[in-house]
């Protein structure tokens, strides 16, 4: 299968190569479409880089958007029309730096980025939040893990987005768990009681019950 990777900076590098090592075809693309091209050359066959974010989508069945916040709105709005019919995955997190140059939450506390992000795409397109509840580091170490792999954990809306992202998290090397439809995303961000552990599938069925 074939997924398009739009941004290849530091969560989508990490994500590209875990899904190319579980045997995933990749289309990459990138703001520069020369750090794409070196990241498709860096993984080898199973990768190619796209000239622009609309290429990167053409023949893939599912496109992850490992963009910064501030970024997805203008990328979704460029490629709305291609995202329709294919599985949109989102890693970001609603934060930014501000001008004192610390972590600040963009979305009122409230409001989690899935429903903001559902909201940016064209009615219909099925959307998964997931591979943004581990750092970039966490991603490549814990992938495959034996004898118990690691939970990543997700949030979508209806079969078909959820089929499809835990195909994406097993190729590459978790166990996928679902925390809900994508209101519940709030969990899975910065701030929320999911992100950044590292647990197996009986601990983490546990904590989804547990809030
Ligand atoms: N890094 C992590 O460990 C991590 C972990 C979990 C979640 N996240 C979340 O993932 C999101 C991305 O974080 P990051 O650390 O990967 O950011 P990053 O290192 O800054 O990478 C952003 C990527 O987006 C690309 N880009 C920017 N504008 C674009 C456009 N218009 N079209 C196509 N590509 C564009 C950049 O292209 P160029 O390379 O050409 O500049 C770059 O490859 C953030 O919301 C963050 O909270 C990050």
């Amino acid at each position: 299968m074939t997924t398009a990777i739009i941004g290849t900076g530091g969560i989508g590098s990490a994500i590209a190569r875990r899904l190319a090592s579980g045997g995933e075809a990749l289309r990459l693309a990138s703001a520069d479409s020369e750090s794409a091209r070196r990241l498709a050359a860096e993984i080898g066959r199973a990768a190619v880089g796209a000239v622009n974010n609309r290429e990167a989508l053409q023949g893939a069945g599912a496109v992850v958007l490992a963009l910064r916040f501030t970024v997805l709105k203008g990328v979704m709005d460029e490629t709305g029309d291609l995202l329709t019919d294919r599985l949109v995955v989102v890693p970001s997190n609603p934060v930014g730096i501000d001008a004192q140059g610390n972590i600040a939450r963009l979305l009122p506390e409230e409001q989690s980025s899935g429903e903001v992000v559902a909201g940016w795409l064209p009615a219909g397109t099925p959307l998964a939040m997931a591979f943004g509840t581990m750092s970039a580091g966490l991603l490549e170490s814990f992938s495959n893990r034996s004898p118990e792999p690691a939970v990543l954990f997700y949030a979508a809306d209806g079969n078909r987005a959820g089929e499809e992202v835990e195909r994406l998290i097993r190729t590459a090397g978790f166990e996928p768990m679902k925390v809900g439809g994508i209101e519940q995303s709030g969990r899975l961000e910065v701030g929320g009681d999911l992100h950044d552990l590292v647990v197996g599938p009986a601990e983490a069925r546990s904590l989804i019950g547990g809030a």
